[in-house]
């Protein structure tokens, strides 16, 4: 994790629930496609990586109710410390590349059935050495999804956001081919959120840098480019758009 990321996340943890909770709707929605997507069962070994505060790790727990607390990993001990701290939920200070190094081991040892890995993979510093450590974590029943961004997408940011996203974002299909080259049998889908929310509160979730992309511009820039913003939706006292994400799955294949 580069330093930069880690200041991030450290800056954005306290407001993290609240400008990421576009609706309740939405991250009920949102946990139920993963929970379908994965097929989860109560029996399954899981773990979220890179699961934040865990706003939709707890969702999981509440609906799958696994007899094992789900594994919560995160490298960023505020993020972590946001966990609602509940039996269901068990947190380990880590990042991707910790356990898929074997730097860091899984509690108990016990291979993994179902890995979410929700908006975290872009912040791997080595996707494919990293996700073929985690291939290796999973048990013969394994599964693993990424639910990502797509490079293009349809929020209401200003111009150079959109650019640099494009930049830094990896391409789904990419990703899904590194499952396959760590020997699993993978797919990508695409799921469609509709998000509706009022200009004000979008505008406060811009100075909060609430998309880790917004902490790639200075305090200026992104004050030039709410302006721009403010300029572009001057109209828009509700803003409508569809949030996008791409569904990487793999899956162990069959003996
Ligand atoms: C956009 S947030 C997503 C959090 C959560 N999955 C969600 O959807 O609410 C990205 C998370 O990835 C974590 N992260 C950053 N680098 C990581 C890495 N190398 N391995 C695992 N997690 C990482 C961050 O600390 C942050 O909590």
């Amino acid at each position: 994790m580069t330093n930069q990321t880690a200041e991030h996340y450290g800056r954005v943890a306290a407001t993290y629930d609240e400008h990421w909770t576009y609706s309740p709707d939405y991250v009920q929605r949102f946990s139920q496609a993963m929970i379908d997507a994965l097929r989860l069962t109560r029996s399954d070994a899981i773990a979220d990586i890179g699961c934040g505060t865990g706003l939709y790790t707890r969702r999981i727990a509440r609906d799958v109710e696994p007899t094992r607390p789900i594994l919560c990993v995160d490298p960023v001990p505020a993020m972590l410390d946001r966990l609602p701290a509940r039996p269901a939920l068990r947190p380990l200070l880590a990042s991707a590349e910790d356990l898929a190094s074997g730097r860091v081991a899984l509690p108990d040892d016990t291979p993994l059935d179902a890995i979410v890995l929700k908006e975290s993979v872009h912040h791997m510093t080595d996707r494919e050495e990293t996700l073929d450590g985690l291939v290796g974590l999973l048990s013969r029943h394994g599964r693993i999804l990424i639910v990502m961004l797509p490079r293009t997408i349809q929020h209401p940011l200003f111009g150079a956001a959109h650019d640099r996203f494009q930049e830094l974002q990896p391409d789904p299909a990419d990703i899904s081919d590194l499952l396959a080259a760590a020997g699993l049998r993978s797919s990508v889908s695409y799921r469609t959120f509709h998000v509706s929310i009022d200009r004000e509160r979008y505008i406060h979730m811009l100075e909060a840098r609430y998309m880790s992309v917004l902490g790639e511009f200075s305090d200026a820039e992104l004050k030039a480019g709410i302006e721009q913003f403010r300029h572009s939706y001057r109209d828009t006292p509700v803003l409508r758009f569809d949030d996008h994400f791409a569904f990487v799955k793999g899956w162990v294949p069959p003996k």
